[in-house]
């Protein structure tokens, strides 16, 4: 048994510790004595992954694991009997990897354990995670003696399609191809894969390093010359991830629904309508994926398809969960956990009408009506597919279903644009407290007004004590400048609003 990753030396071996540590020290590793080998599963892995990792990193490389439940829906949706070679292109602390070997040995009892190492890729920029994704597939056989996990630590930015990678490879299916062997290590062309999973890291553009080499890469895979420069990393990767994957192969990420509807998502919503046919895009109402980030994310899966008329016809299935995920598919270590999980995605798959029910609310679209709809003059803007099809309430869609083409954009009639923006919400927006005037004692009253309250000729008809955050104090001012605020959907209980029920009024004053 030879686990270089492992127990080659770090800089840990060259540290000499004071005395005073070694008795905890000994402690500790009588304590790891105790383990055993077999029961750190990839939900431990991932908990050292999310504990061990420093919070800076962690938010510069976006390294959060996820969770047991959501990688076995990607992977129920993106591996069947036939599945060869599977890729996570950041692979973390290599859950879906681990996943994704007991879904193949699932479907494929006699496959061993190297036969399996050799078929899952995994490729991560951090070393710390390749160490625990190495670890976490070694981990599952130990007796094997060529126990060589596929990992590449590399900017995912550097890995061409076809490259060749130096890895510890012994090719027993022989589908390989290996162009030399250098010592130990083998070069192995990297292969088209059946299946793409994993969660891209959530980076925002602004932190995104090396835009210029992502830009040109799915220029040169896709075509694509311009990326829209607001766009998150996450954009990038996935095109990139696109070009390693076959004909018909699946894609299944759990990604942030930002690009669902901001502006940057039109250019990835268009690659997907392009390139894909969108299988589903499945949002839990219940539950956030990422304790540690500060994220939504959807499960978004789709499968690799050049031919236009099919994608057109492909139904698109936006679905919401209602509960969660454990009470839907069980226990990831449950006995009949895959055949649950392979159930429930399959159920799900086959919906080709809209359906609710206790556990879920199924909304589909023609993918041709998905590209329609949000096109005008041959340019693809935003669908709001989340807002539509996620967040919308039941009616919205069945009075868009029922009224068909008896309801028009409303861009195609008149312009539609922002008003004016003042940039100075505060400044404009006050709070009536006029009402307030009532309960200031005399004294107050007299310093507010500047006249005792009995002598002070005011009309409250025509004048209004209104509050500024701004400023944390009361003015007085004329009412014919202010109008109610209807500042937020929340101010309103149904289609009605109630002006008595707002809090702001807004400075309207168009006299110099
Ligand atoms: C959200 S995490 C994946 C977590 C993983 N699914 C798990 O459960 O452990 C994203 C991973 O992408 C890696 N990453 C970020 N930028 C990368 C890049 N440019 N190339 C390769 N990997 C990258 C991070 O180190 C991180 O481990």
């Amino acid at each position: 048994h030879d686990y270089e990753s492992i127990f080659k030396e770090t800089v840990l071996d060259e540290f000499t510790y004071p005395e005073k540590y070694l008795l905890e020290l000994r402690r500790n590793v009588k304590q790891i004595s105790h383990l055993q080998f077999y029961d750190l599963n990839s939900d431990i892995m991932g908990s050292i992954y999310n504990t061990l990792i420093e919070n800076q990193e962690q938010h510069d490389r976006g390294q959060h694991f996820t969770n047991t439940n959501e990688v076995d829906i990607v992977n129920a949706f993106c591996i069947n009997k036939e599945t060869k070679t599977v890729l996570d292109s950041g692979c973390g602390a290599g859950t879906f990897l681990v996943r994704a070997y007991a879904f193949m040995k699932h479907f494929n009892k006699k496959a061993k354990h190297i036969e399996l190492l050799e078929r899952l890729w995994g490729i991560d920029i951090a070393p710390f995670p390749v160490f625990l994704a190495s670890m976490n597939l070694s981990l599952l056989d130990i007796k094997e003696i060529d126990n060589y996990p596929a990992i590449i630590n590399k900017d995912f930015a550097d890995i061409k399609t076809k490259s060749y990678h130096d890895l510890i490879f012994h090719n027993h299916t022989t589908e390989f191809e290996i162009n030399k062997k250098n010592g130990k290590f083998s070069s192995v062309r990297i292969p088209q894969f059946d299946a793409c999973i994993g969660n891209p890291p959530y980076i925002r553009q602004e932190l995104v390093e090396r835009k210029d080499t992502w830009s040109s890469l799915v220029n040169s895979e896709h075509g694509l010359k311009r990326i829209n420069q607001q766009s998150d990393l996450y954009v990038y990767y996935l095109m990139h991830t696109a070009a390693f994957l076959k004909e018909a192969g699946r894609l299944g990420y759990v990604i942030s629904s930002s690009w669902l509807d901001v502006a940057f998502g039109a250019g990835l919503q268009k690659f997907l309508l392009d390139n894909f046919k969108i299988i589903a895009v499945i949002d839990n109402q219940k539950m956030r994926s990422f304790e540690t980030a500060s994220i939504n994310t959807v499960i978004l899966i789709l499968e690799k398809c050049s031919d236009h008329e099919e994608r057109q016809s492909n139904i698109v299935r936006f679905i919401r969960i209602y509960k969660d995920y454990k009470d839907l598919i069980g226990q990831s270590d449950s006995e009949n956990r895959f055949d649950t999980v392979s159930k429930f995605t399959s159920q799900l798959e086959k919906t080709n009408k809209t359906v609710k029910n206790n556990d879920y609310f199924v909304t589909v679209r023609i993918q041709k009506q998905l590209e329609e709809e949000s096109t005008t003059d041959g340019k693809y803007e935003n669908g709001n597919w989340g807002a539509k099809y996620l967040r919308s309430p039941e009616i919205y869609n069945r009075i868009i279903d029922k009224a068909g083409d008896k309801l028009i954009p409303l861009r195609n009639v008149v312009d539609v644009f922002y008003g004016i923006k003042s940039g100075a919400n505060d400044f404009f927006y006050v709070i009536d407290d006029t009402k307030e005037v009532k309960k200031l004692s005399d004294d107050e009253y007299k310093l507010q007004f500047g006249f005792d309250r009995s002598k002070h000729k005011i009309s409250w008809e025509k004048f209004g004590w209104y509050y500024s955050e701004l400023t944390k104090n009361h003015h007085l001012m004329e009412r014919a400048y202010f109008q109610p605020l209807f500042k937020s959907q929340k101010e309103a209980e149904n289609l009605e609003v109630n002006k008595k029920n707002l809090r702001y009024q807004v400075l309207i004053c168009n006299e110099s």
